[in-house]
């Protein structure tokens, strides 16, 4: 008891009073618990760092602060001739009342022209202000990840020319104006994912032509107008699963003639239209699993010449149509697992002749031939537990295609699910290489 007592009252006391800072490797320098700052002082702390390490403010090009009253924020970021990145974030929840940033008023960052990175996660920012950000014209990164944005203003991000990656998961956004992303005509990654988005229009994603990642998983999208992205030609994947989608327009996807990677998980869809896929020719990988679908329409995947992988598990499919899987020279996984499956002859995707890994697992086949299956020179890995199939047929079946196969790291080589993102930024894209269905 008196041992807790003595550790709470070092860990209050040690958090609410000695402001420091201390640089390190690669000239960063890390500054916390000035919760009462004003710039006199933390000028002086600084000086004296600086000295203590023998470096000079030339010498620092990274500032990390913790728990930093933000009343003189540009002041100190400014007083650092060489500066390119700057992150801000609350580290510890003893502060939380007086040492986040609230607000991102109009020209905050207006002098700090060579400032390249960007990041206020995890602070209290509900507001931002038009022009908010002008005046960085270098900035590439700008992440406001975990604060409680409500609403995305017009001109929010505007004079941010060079602004490639715009992190925006888990605020409550419910609204992106119409000019909110205006001239960000070099923006290439924006993460949306855990917000409150409920529709997505044409004017949600206007002018944004380099845009080559677009996440929007766990919000709560009901519908996509058939115009959401007929402004951002770039895409090349593009995730919004874990929403509400229900329905899809045939047109939806019309203008992404480059996507590759199409993530429609675990939504509400019941039905495909016919042609939805017409347009993305160059098509890998489509995640449906998750749905309520019941049926696959035919063709719709028909002449989609690179596509590699196809999750349909977990859905209501009761049949599959002889040409559903029609012409799929490059199909290397499909998963139908947790479907309502009595029959499916195999012979069906001939076809795709680099077939690797099949998932029928949990359906209610009671007849599978394993001279179908011989047909595929490729064939690892076939899950067929949970069906009425005869003990010997499964037996056979999984010691020619043993599901052990699934552990082998890229056992199909190249065939996934994964965000072709950008490299730093592969931590929280979405790996749904070999899911467990
Ligand atoms: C800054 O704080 C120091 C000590 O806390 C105080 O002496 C000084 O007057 C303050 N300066 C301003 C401008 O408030
Ligand atoms: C910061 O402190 C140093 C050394 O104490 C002083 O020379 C310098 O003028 C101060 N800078 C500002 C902008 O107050
Ligand atoms: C965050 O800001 C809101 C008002 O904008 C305030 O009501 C709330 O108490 C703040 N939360 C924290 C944890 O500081
Ligand atoms: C999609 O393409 C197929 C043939 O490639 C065509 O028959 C069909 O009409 C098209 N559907 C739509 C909705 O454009
Ligand atoms: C599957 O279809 C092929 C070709 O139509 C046929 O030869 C084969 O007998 C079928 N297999 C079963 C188990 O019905």
């Amino acid at each position: 008891m008196v041992l807790v007592s003595l550790i709470l009252f070092f860990v209050l006391f040690s958090r609410s009073v000695v402001p420091s800072c201390y640089i390190a490797t690669g000239n960063s320098l890390i500054c916390s618990k000035f919760t009462s700052i004003n710039y006199s002082d933390f000028n002086k702390t600084i000086q004296g760092t600086l000295k203590h390490q023998n470096a000079k403010l030339e010498d620092i090009k990274d500032l990390h602060m913790y728990d930093v009253a933000l009343t003189e924020f540009t002041r100190i970021i400014l007083t650092f001739p060489q500066l390119q990145s700057v992150s801000v974030s609350s580290s510890s929840c003893f502060f939380l009342d007086n040492n986040n940033i609230k607000q991102i008023k109009a020209r905050t960052f207006w002098k700090i022209r060579k400032l390249v990175k960007l990041v206020l996660n995890n602070n209290n920012i509900s507001i931002i202000e038009p022009n908010a950000f002008l005046g960085l014209i270098k900035l590439e990164t700008l992440e406001l990840a975990s604060n409680k944005i409500q609403r995305l203003q017009s001109q929010a991000f505007a004079g941010l020319f060079k602004l490639k990656e715009l992190i925006l998961e888990d605020n409550s956004i419910y609204s992106i104006e119409p000019k909110a992303f205006e001239g960000l005509s070099e923006l290439s990654y924006i993460l949306l994912n855990s917000n409150n988005l409920q529709s997505v229009d044409g004017k949600t994603f206007m002018k944004l032509p380099s845009l080559r990642h677009l996440f929007i998983e766990s919000n709560q999208l009901k519908s996509l107008s058939s115009t959401a992205f007929e402004n951002v030609p770039s895409l090349i994947d593009l995730h919004l699963g874990f929403n509400k989608i229900e329905t899809l327009d045939k047109n939806t996807f019309s203008k992404l003639s480059d996507l590759l990677i199409l993530d429609l998980s675990s939504n509400k869809i019941a039905a495909l239209p016919e042609g939805l896929f017409n347009a993305t020719r160059l098509l890998k990988d489509v995640a449906l699993n998750g749905n309520k679908l019941q049926k696959i329409p035919n063709n719709l995947f028909t002449n989609l010449n690179k596509l590699t992988t196809i999750f349909l598990s977990n859905n209501e499919i009761k049949y599959v149509d002889a040409d559903a899987f029609k012409g799929l020279p490059k199909l290397k996984t499909i998963g139908l697992s947790g479907n309502k499956l009595k029959q499916f002859n195999i012979s069906i995707l001939y076809d795709s002749s680099l077939l690797c890994v099949v998932f029928l697992k949990s359906n209610q086949i009671s007849m599978l031939s394993l001279s179908d299956l011989a047909q595929f020179n490729n064939l690892k890995t076939v899950d067929v537990s949970g069906n009425p199939l005869a003990v010997y047929n499964v037996q056979e079946i999984q010691k020619k295609y043993p599901l052990a196969n699934l552990r082998k790291y890229n056992i199909c080589k190249e065939n996934n699910l994964k965000s072709s993102a950008p490299k730093q930024r592969m931590d929280i894209s979405v790996d749904l290489s070999l899911p467990d269905f």
